[in-house]
């Protein structure tokens, strides 16, 4: 696992911002193309306002979610909303290249089922991303696997409905047999509220969610700043 310590969220989001872009280029140059999994949540946004000024060969870039709350895609809570608000619109990225989860559907199981489709179009076996962005909650949760939740045993599918008693909702989430399985993992986690958890799953040994992002056979790396790495023992920032 690498760590990248910043010192603050505007630095981190550069840092990543420029690590994106690097497997970006190499997975286009290698294979003709780039598929990310978005993160959701508030700390994405600062790096995908970074990727406006980067020089990609968009057209070659495919974007999918490693989750989505149950919303409608014009709802302010929808993940993909904040992305094509700071991100997609801005880049004219064409629609063909972006991948939600289709929440309009009439059962969580229909929009699970329908986003298990789409990632069989990427791979018939089991999709392996380029790069796949998390975020953290400060109970350890990660993408919309939360503790406690079934998703967290699901080996079989890729794309699964969630409910999380903590939220009283239902939630939509890739599953650890598809995150485990990319080039690379990306954690972008800021904040004084997230130095505990981080601690917690970066030392420490409970079962965490954030804790079971493992790659088979791919770099995973953690992007702090200064307050959420402030709990960690020998680190120097
Ligand atoms: C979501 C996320 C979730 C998020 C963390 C951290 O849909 O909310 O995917 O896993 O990454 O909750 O969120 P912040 O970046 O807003 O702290």
């Amino acid at each position: 696992m690498n760590l990248v310590v910043c010192k603050e969220p505007d630095d981190l989001a550069s840092r990543a911002a420029a690590e994106f872009v690097r497997i970006a280029k190499e997975s286009i140059v290698e294979r003709g193309a780039f598929t990310v999994a978005l993160s959701g949540g508030s700390t994405p946004i600062l790096l995908y306002k970074r990727l406006l000024d980067s020089s990609l060969d968009w057209g070659r870039v495919f974007f999918y979610f490693g989750d989505e709350r149950n919303v409608l895609p014009d709802e302010d809570a929808s993940n993909f909303k904040g992305a094509n608000k700071a991100l997609f619109r801005p880049l004219r990225i064409r629609e063909d290249n972006i991948f939600r989860w289709r929440t309009e559907l009439e059962t969580p199981d229909d929009v699970a089922e329908d986003y298990e489709q789409t990632l069989q179009k990427l791979s018939p076996d089991v999709p392996r991303f380029d790069l796949i962005l998390l975020g953290m909650g400060s109970d350890g949760h990660t993408a919309s696997l939360f503790p406690g939740t079934d998703a967290l045993s699901e080996t079989t599918r890729c794309a699964t409905a969630n409910w999380v008693p903590q939220l009283g909702s239902w939630r939509f989430t890739l599953s650890y047999t598809v995150i485990n399985n990319s080039r690379n993992v990306l954690f972008l986690v800021a904040g004084e509220d997230k130095a505990e958890m981080v601690k917690e799953v970066i030392e420490g040994d409970a079962d965490l969610p954030a804790r079971s992002v493992r790659p088979v056979s791919g770099k995973l790396t953690w992007f702090l700043d200064r307050a959420s790495a402030s709990d960690l023992a020998d680190v120097n920032i």
